[in-house]
């Protein structure tokens, strides 16, 4: 039977561009699907159907289009015309891009939602919700804010408190408020829709889906054992409905409710996959019900449980014929330097800056796929690690074959290849392959298809080590100075451009774009998989006549690493100028701690006065469109009207992290005209002398009990 895939990444939320973590799994995903496009099943080709979506419904994105005064739709519709830079720059090849936002995924998640209703498995309930009563809606944890209940930490969120740690429901928030409104939420009793997974049926069909052999990594298979507890106890029901207004899909004949994103968000999978069907005269009914497709999706490990509970229980319980044949593959987070990626600290990568950079997109691939094993481990970016592993694999051994021996064959042969080879070049050509290349393709296939890519790339690098070896003991440069030697030339060369393509072959899944120009410079377009073993590792190249070679890849630059990270931006709006070096003040320390700004000329307490600070609140904040630097805030500093600010503080802060807290402004500055608006003020930052040292770029807070409009002396 020849394997149908039909392969997927998590659906991204449509707020925000992608960052390198999108890129992780891509990459991961996009390198195990073209090892897969290259296999075949008793001589058939497999089916592999690669789709994507972005994750579109929700609160925050509704409200993110509010504030921009657009609806969603077109909110949505801008992310996702960002998409496509990404994917093709790192060479990843879904076959379809689509939206929960459209018709396949309301039909689907309907159709879902009435199988698990028809089966019993949709409640109702009346729960206290809390509602913002000036705004009219209905508001998520994260939507209140308040005093932590254990630490008494102002400006908490609803769910749990940053400052100390603490756990808690939002009815325990002291002086509870709504982020959209500043107004006072109030307790509404509400009739919600759950999935009832507390039902016996969910843990028996959970208990033995999960532990089907060969699905699931084993930790998964643990931790989600743990989460139903010895005999489901542990399992709630799962509140599926959300109250209007909300962007999403309504809920079938429950008027003003919509599904919870989540409920719909795993559905898009499929919607994604209907409409590439339609769109290729596919029969999607037929490929779900064939039982030789499998469902493949990949994952990070914070959404374990929407893709190892909710979403194996809702398909099994909607009678969809694909439960059987799901995997779902998770993999952990991305960090920098064994720490979270954080831009503030300067440690956040950049796609784009990354392509912008001119560094090559397959440099990232083969690192991260080095680093990729099947476990559900960090993967971490270290700088020096990445360049010493790109310039030693890559160009140090795969493309130094091709650069020694190539030019020879050009010069001295036409291009053409020697039609035979020596016993000897065919003995190293076994010891590479060992033998007949059978066991190395075999050993390598189960590694990419395990997804344990680590272990592929090192076994090609033994190919590579021992081509390279029989490259330097035969030295190719000294026997083209010696007319007499010109047959063992031509034999060597043929042999190592042989598993030069073998290795071309073996890499290509990871390196895509290298593997096109080496087929393209080989003269020979069939780059497959089966050419791995056998004759075959021959055959198409002896006698052939190839083409000119040119340099087929760079070394890493270290310094472009350097460049690569986000080092937050200095504020758009300054600081005062720095003094010149001659008026600096005798009074200035003669050490100053790394990183630390020399101080500016002595002032009189009058010049002091003269700069009007002010306590100020951030009612709202924004991205500014077509800046990638600034933040525009409005800001109340309690004089009965508002002020605009425009600030260059982009880098570091989101500006849903900064609606509702304090800060401190200067209030009595010059209005000044910007290309996006007029800046009505500045507000104060902390920032490093020099970025390598202190990096980052910190606003700063007024202790708790300061109110906006205090002046600050
Ligand atoms: O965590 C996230 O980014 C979600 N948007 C992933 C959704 S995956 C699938 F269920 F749609
Ligand atoms: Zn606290």
């Amino acid at each position: 039977m020849t394997r149908k895939l039909f392969v997927t990444t998590a659906l991204p939320y449509a707020n925000a561009a992608f960052h390198i973590g999108h890129m992780m799994e891509y990459i991961q995903a996009d390198i195990w699907v073209r090892f897969q496009r290259m296999q075949a099943d008793g001589g058939k080709q497999r089916e592999v159907h690669f789709v994507c979506a972005d994750d579109t419904h929700g609160t925050p994105i509704m409200i993110a289009a509010e504030k921009e005064g657009i609806t969603p739709q077109e909110f949505v519709a801008k992310i996702a015309a960002g998409r496509q830079q990404y994917l093709d720059g790192f060479h990843i090849a879904f076959d379809n891009w689509y939206s929960t936002d459209s018709p396949e995924n309301v039909e689907l998640s309907q159709g879902i939602y009435r199988k698990l209703r028809d089966a019993g498995l949709i409640v109702t309930k009346t729960v206290d919700r809390f509602f913002d009563p000036v705004k009219g809606m209905f508001l998520a944890d994260r939507n209140i804010k308040g005093e932590c209940p254990k630490c008494g930490a102002k400006d908490q969120y609803g769910d749990n408190c940053e400052v100390c740690g603490a756990a808690y429901q939002p009815t325990e928030l002291v002086n509870p408020f709504s982020v959209f409104t500043g107004s006072t939420p109030i307790l509404k009793p509400s009739e919600q829709y759950f999935f009832a997974l507390s039902d016996p049926r969910c843990y028996t069909f959970l208990k033995e889906w999960l532990n089907t052999p060969g699905r699931l990594q084993s930790e998964m298979v643990n931790k989600v054992s743990e989460w139903l507890g010895e005999a489901g106890e542990k399992l709630a029901d799962w509140d599926i409905s959300r109250d209007a207004p909300y962007f999403g899909i309504p809920i079938p004949d429950a008027p003003g409710k919509f599904f919870y994103v989540w409920l719909d968000a795993p559905v898009g999978y499929l919607a994604s996959l209907k409409n590439y069907c339609s769109k290729n005269g596919m029969d999607f009914d037929a490929l779900l019900n064939d039982p030789a497709t499998e469902q493949v999706h990949f994952i990070g490990k914070d959404i374990v449980s929407f893709h190892l509970l909710f979403w194996p229980a809702m398909l099994n319980f909607a009678q969809h014929p694909i439960i059987d044949k799901l995997k779902v593959n998770v993999h952990g987070h991305l960090t920098v330097n064994n720490e979270k990626m954080s831009k503030s600290r300067g440690t956040g990568i950049s796609p784009l800056r990354y392509l912008d950079l001119k560094m090559n997109p397959e440099w990232l691939r083969y690192y991260i796929a080095f680093k990729l094993n099947a476990k559900v481990e960090d993967l971490d970016f270290n700088g020096e690690d990445f360049v010493a592993r790109v310039n030693s694999d890559l160009i140090g051994k795969y493309v130094n074959i091709a650069s020694r021996c190539a030019g020879f064959i050009a010069k001295k042969f036409d291009g053409k290849l020697a039609a035979t080879l020596s016993p000897q070049a065919q003995q190293w050509i076994s010891r590479a392959l060992t033998n007949d290349g059978a066991e190395r393709q075999a050993s390598i296939a189960h590694h990419f298809e395990h997804r344990e890519f680590g272990k592929a790339l090192r076994e090609i690098m033994e190919i590579a080590d021992i081509t390279n070896q029989y490259v330097d003991e035969n030295k190719p440069w000294i026997l083209a100075k010696d007319d007499s030697k010109i047959a063992e030339l031509h034999d060597v060369c043929t042999a190592a451009l042989i598993l030069f393509r073998q290795l071309t072959i073996l890499l290509s899944p990871v390196l895509p774009q290298v593997a096109a120009r080496v087929s393209e410079f080989l003269n020979d377009d069939s780059i497959s998989w089966a050419d791995t073993t056998g004759d075959a590792v021959y055959r198409t190249m002896l006698g052939r006549t190839i083409g000119a070679y040119s340099h087929l890849m760079t070394r890493v630059d270290a310094k472009m690493v350097d460049a690569l990270f986000d080092r937050p931006a200095a504020p758009a709006i300054a600081a005062p100028a720095a003094a010149p070096a001659a008026a600096l003040a005798p009074a200035a320390p003669a050490v100053r701690d790394p990183g630390v700004e020399e101080l500016a000329p002595e002032i009189k307490i009058d010049d002091f006065t003269k700069v009007d600070l002010r306590i100020a609140k951030i009612v709202n904040c924004e991205h500014v469109d077509g800046s990638d630097k600034l933040l525009r805030l409005t800001l109340d500093v309690g004089e009965g009207r508002l002020r605009n600010v425009f600030s260059g503080i982009k880098s570091a802060y989101k500006p849903e992290e900064l609606v509702g807290k304090l800060t401190v402004m200067v209030a009595n500055l010059a209005p000044r005209k910007m290309k996006f608006g007029v800046s009505e003020g500045m507000v104060l930052c902390a920032s490093g002398d020099d970025e390598k040292v202190n990096p980052g770029l910190y606003l700063l807070e007024p202790w708790p009990g300061a109110q906006p409009g205090m002046r600050i002396s």
